[in-house]
């Protein structure tokens, strides 16, 4: 099928660079001469009709704005086959021949679904601050908002030190703990407590038994929302060692707001680029994903169903210079 018109859609959570990557989509496609669809709310505006068509003045001044201008949803409509046969039914009234789906992991399911049960061509763009789609290194708006939950870090840092604090600090991340991981070693936390390090030693007690506040009056502990939250470790500490002085932060949305870095910019316009040439090429349902700095597509079955591991180096590298 010779595509000539596409929709594009923001599905999920919103997640910095998701602009970026609607402004890639809908210039790249211009550019092949193709009509571009501007889906709002994600799949519940895909049922509802609720699109506008795009020109490239549309997606003027959005590569440096946080959230989605398409704005998203999480439909529970679309997980029906009733929800997804009306889509389709959208899909066939407006003449849209492809769609470009920019989420995580539920989102991209939803487009497998889609593409399954009525042969729509769709190609996914990840776009989720958890990081946690497998065939890519990143994924849009985790960057964004490691840096984010680093700055906050750096500040908590003031009050920990001043007083002599073990703070335990949640993140999000879902059932991942690539922010909880990293945004440690970036701020040079003492510990992450994350869901991909499960043994059979409490990840707690290893901390502790490691030394906490043997050569610092104060200690930082990231903690993935996945692991049982920042709560539950805080309590545990004030009843198993009720001599140390526990505070809790849970960072919550605002790690999903602010402006992309630029390394976000650049990925998302890589990603949107490359998701236009690939439906032009015949590409369907695949992932753009980014390997070693290089643009791939990935098939989509594979991306949502393959947990991402995290590089085990990564956690020795924390204990060792956390020390
Ligand atoms: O997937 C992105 C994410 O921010 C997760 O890290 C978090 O668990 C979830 O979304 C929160 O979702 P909501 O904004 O719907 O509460």
């Amino acid at each position: 099928m010779v595509i000539k018109s596409i929709g594009v859609l923001t599905s999920g959570g919103d997640a910095p660079g998701m602009n970026a990557a609607v402004r890639a989509v809908t210039r790249s496609a211009i550019a092949e001469g193709w009509k571009v669809f501007g889906i709002y709310r994600g799949w519940e505006g895909l049922i509802n009709d609720d699109i506008k068509e795009f020109s490239t003045e549309d997606v003027s001044n959005i590569i440096q704005r946080g959230g989605t201008i398409l704005k998203t949803a999480r439909s529970d409509e679309f997980r029906t086959p009733e929800g997804r046969a009306k889509a389709n039914e959208t899909l066939k009234r407006r003449g849209i021949d492809a769609l470009v789906v920019i989420g995580g992991n539920g989102s991209l399911a939803g487009a497998q679904q889609l593409a399954i049960e009525h042969d729509v061509p769709v190609v996914g763009i990840p776009g989720t601050i958890d990081n946690d789609l497998y065939g890519t290194d990143h994924t849009i708006g985790y960057d964004s908002a490691l840096n984010t939950i680093v700055d906050c870090v750096d500040k908590i840092r003031d009050t920990a030190t001043s007083h002599d604090r073990i703070f335990f600090v949640e993140v999000m991340g879902r059932d991942a703990g690539f922010l909880a991981q990293n945004s440690a070693i970036a701020a040079g936390a003492e510990a992450a407590i994350i869901p991909e390090d499960k043994t059979d030693i409490d990840q707690l007690e290893k901390y502790i038994s490691r030394g906490i506040r043997k050569s610092k009056g104060s200690s930082i502990i990231l903690v993935s929302e996945a692991d049982g939250g920042a709560m539950h470790y805080a309590e545990r500490v004030k009843k198993e060692y009720p001599n140390y002085d526990v505070r809790v932060s849970i960072l919550g949305h605002l790690q999903r707001g602010g402006k992309p870095s630029s390394f976000d910019r650049i990925l998302a316009s890589r990603m949107g680029f490359a998701a236009v040439r690939a439906l032009k090429e015949g590409q369907r349902n695949i992932m753009v994903g980014i390997i070693n700095d290089t643009i791939i597509n990935f098939p989509v079955a594979r991306a949502i169903k393959v947990d991402k591991p995290i590089d085990k180096d990564l956690i020795t590298l924390l204990d060792t210079l956390s020390i």
